[in-house]
Order: structure tokens, then sequence, then C-alpha cells
């Protein structure tokens, strides 16, 4: 069982659970997926792939390899630890191996753990025990009793009848921004910036963030000088979304399930005026210091199902991190954005240090330019559509 590659997705902070390869294999299912399914309705991961039997087969074929990604995020481990050849052009999915029976197994095992004892909630997910190790802990080490409490903190967040409500939390960041009264003339608005990637990786590019109200948002990498590398964009029109991801073999795929999900959400909340109509059942939990700054922390659903938790900065008022997680049987699938550097354009103001951070992978973006209010041609926040011959 060989960290080889573990030690290679730690150097490269930037791929942190796929790694590279594991990032082109991913692509290519997906490619060979929306080619399959061009016309017809999605395919579901039962129906796309070869030998799925778990719960997990009901997922989309996307929201199906990020549970893929929870499962080696949650056990510390590289897809080549359960998939023969995995990162190299013989990977065998298919082929069971004895740990891919074993968590096949624990698949199960925690679908009837929820069901049988928490009425169906997602309550047990492999992070409950394996914490990011192969083979959990059962015994408290003394060394962790008399040190620091463990930081890992579950998703959902517990009743905090002290901290200020969402309602004044929302009210303080509205007024932060600008007030409801810009926010509400705000309708389109045109930033662009660098994408300075991470870790070394995916930077020197130009990066665009197009969106229109209510819904619409496309962003967008260029590279420019190394025409080679490719274009990265995520758009969504208000309904379909569409994924170009620049650092592979295979380029595109139209976005399903959770992804489209969030997709939708990330429009809607460039428009963060709409916040209180985006998000049903806000309420507000602790709030938690993360690098030494201290939060209000406020959580919500999507119209879609999604949880959603908002960071506030209690001296700003302004929004520090967005994280929203898509649905899986084995845990939720995190993606985060982290904002810093806001700055006031036509009396608005807009964050224009940008960092998104998914299970595998992390871009940041410097943004030195925002124009609100400017006409977007529609074909910007559609898939280009390829001229059949
Ligand atoms: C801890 C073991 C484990 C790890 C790590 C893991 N998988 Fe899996 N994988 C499974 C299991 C179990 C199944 C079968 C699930 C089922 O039957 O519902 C599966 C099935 C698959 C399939 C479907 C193959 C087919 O056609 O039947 C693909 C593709 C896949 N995994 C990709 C990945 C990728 C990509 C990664 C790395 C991000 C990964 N897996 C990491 C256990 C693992
Ligand atoms: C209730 C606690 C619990 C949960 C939840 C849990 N596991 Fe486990 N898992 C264990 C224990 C305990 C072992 C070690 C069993 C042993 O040593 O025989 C284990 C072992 C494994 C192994 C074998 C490790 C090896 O040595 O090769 C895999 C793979 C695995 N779990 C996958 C998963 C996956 C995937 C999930 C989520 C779907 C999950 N587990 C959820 C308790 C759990």
């Amino acid at each position: 069982m060989k960290p080889k590659f573990r030690a290679h997705v730690t150097a490269v902070t930037v791929l942190v659970v796929i790694g590279v390869s594991g990032l082109v294999l991913v692509d290519r299912i997906l490619a060979q997926a929306a080619q399959k399914v061009a016309a017809a309705k999605p395919q579901t991961a039962g129906e796309y792939f070869k030998n799925v039997t778990t719960p997990l087969k009901e997922l989309s074929v996307h929201d199906f390899l990020s549970s893929m990604g929870v499962i080696s995020a949650d056990l510390g481990l590289d897809c080549a630890d359960c998939h023969t050849a995995a990162g190299t052009d013989n990977a065998d999915w298919v082929v069971d191996t004895p740990r891919k029976k074993t968590a096949r197994r624990m698949i199960e095992m925690v679908a009837g753990i929820n069901r049988n004892n928490f009425g169906g909630a997602q309550a047990v997910t492999c992070f409950s025990c394996h914490h990011r190790n192969l083979r959990p802990a059962s015994t408290i080490g003394l060394d962790a009793l008399y040190g620091p409490p463990s930081e890992d903190k579950d998703a959902v967040v517990g009743a905090a009848p002290d901290a200020p409500s969402a309602e004044q939390v929302i009210n303080k960041y509205i007024e932060a921004l600008g007030g409801a009264r810009r926010l509400a003339d705000l309708r389109s608005f045109v930033a662009t910036g660098k994408s300075v990637g991470y870790g070394g990786i995916g930077g020197s590019g130009t990066f665009q963030i197009l969106a229109k109200a209510p819904d619409q948002r496309t962003a967008l990498t260029e590279f420019k000088d190394h025409p080679e590398r490719g274009d990265g964009i995520r758009a969504y029109n208000g309904r379909t979304g569409w994924i170009k991801a620049p650092r592979n073999l295979v380029k595109e795929h139209d976005a399903e399930g959770g992804e489209l999900d969030g997709m939708r959400l990330d429009a809607q909340l460039a428009f963060p005026g709409q916040i209180r109509q985006v998000l049903k059942n806000l309420r507000s939990g602790a709030p938690e210091t993360i690098g030494g700054k201290d939060f209000d922390v406020v959580q919500g659903t999507s119209s879609e199902g999604l949880l959603v938790t908002l960071y506030f900065n209690q001296d700003s008022g302004l929004l520090t991190r967005y994280v929203r997680y898509g649905k899986s049987p084995v845990g939720r699938i995190p993606t985060q954005f982290d904002f810093a550097d806001y700055r006031e354009v036509g009396g608005v103001k807009f964050p224009f240090k940008i960092t998104f951070s998914w299970l595998d992978g992390k871009d940041a973006y410097q943004l030195n330019d925002v124009t609100t209010n400017v006409p977007i041609e529609p074909a910007k926040f559609e898939r280009p559509r390829l001229t059949q011959p």
C-alpha cells in the first residue's frame, strides 16, 4: 500500500486528492460519459459504470466521481490504493481489489447505520471513523487527551442561542456591501484580473467573471502566453452549466447533479442582495476563529438542498468564506470560496481576491478591475455547440 502517490499529492498541494493522473482519468471518464449521453437524459453512475452496486449507483456520473474523491480524502488514500494501475494508461477501475471490496462493504454499512439509527439522516460518514486513517483508531492516545482539542468540526452547525441571529448578520453584511438599494441596482458585472494559481500551478493566466442577475455566471481563465494549456471555463446560463478544465487531455462536460446545483448557487450569490431568497432556513452557529480572526457563522440550504455555510468577518461584516456541500451517501462534497481585499465599485463592495478550493484542486485569483451594469452577450453564458459533421 505505498504512499508514493500520497507523497506526491501532498507535495503538489494543488491536486489534493486525485493527483495529476487521477484528474486526467476522471476527465476522460467524464468526457466519455458526456459523449454517450449527448442527446439523451444523463445516465446514473449505476447505468454508466460496469460494476457499481452500492447506493452510489443512484448518483450522477460526476457526483459518483466526487464521492470517490470524498472516500480517498476521508481515508487518506489515492485512487491507486483501491484501483489497479490507477494513474497509468492501464488503469482497471472495474476489477474488484480486496480493498475495494472492503470499501463497498463499508459503503453499505454506512447506509445501514444511518438508516437504522438516524432515520436516514447522514449522521455517520467514512470520515466519522476514519479521520484520514486507513485503519480507524479505537483508543485515544494520552498525548491527544492532554493536547489541544480536536479542530475537526461538523459541517452542520449547532444552535448557538448567544450568537447574533442570522438576520442580524445578513443585515450587517448587506449594509457593509453598500446597502440593499445599491445591491438591487446591480444587474450585471464584469470582473477582470489574473489567475495566480496555487502552490505554483495554474498561475499566470488572465481571469474574468461575467455575471448577470439573477442567476447567470461565467468564470473564465485564459492562458494567452501558453495556448497549449487551454482555457478554463465554468459557465452557467440560468438552466444548464458546462465546465472546461484547463490542465487535461479531455476538455469539457455538461454539469449535472450536485455540480450543476453548485454552479447555480454561485451565480445567484454573485448578487448578494438576493441572499435571503436564495438560501432557506437561515440560522446562526457559534462564532469561529480562523487564522486569528473572529467570524460569525450562518448556515442555510439552497433550493436544491445543498447545505451552505457562510463566514462573516465580525469587524467588517463582510463575507470571507462560503462553503457549499454536495450530497453523497459517503459524506458531503465540499466546495469553498474565500474572499478578501474588498473594494468599492459604483457604491458596492466586491472581493478582489478570490480563492476557490474543491476536492481535487485549489486556485486563486486577483482582480484588478470590476465594471458594473454593463451589457453581456447571452452567448457568454452558453456552451458553444459543436457543429455536427
Ligand atoms: C477505498 C477504496 C477506493 C478508493 C480510494 C477509490 N475508489 Fe473508486 N471504487 C471503489 C468502490 C468500492 C467502487 C464500487 C462502488 C459501488 O459498487 O457502488 C469503486 C468504483 C469506481 C469506478 C467505477 C468502475 C466501474 O466501471 O465499475 C470508478 C471509475 C472509480 N471508482 C474511480 C475512482 C477514482 C477516480 C478514485 C480516486 C479519486 C477512486 N475511485 C478511489 C473504491 C475506491
Ligand atoms: C463505524 C466506523 C466506520 C465507518 C463509518 C467506516 N469505517 Fe471503514 N473501517 C472501520 C474499521 C474499524 C476498519 C478496520 C477493520 C479491520 O481492521 O479489520 C475499517 C477498514 C476499512 C477499510 C480497509 C482498510 C485496509 O486496511 O485496507 C476500508 C477500505 C474502509 N474501511 C473503507 C471505508 C469507507 C469507504 C467508508 C465510508 C463509506 C468507511 N470505511 C466507513 C470502521 C469504519
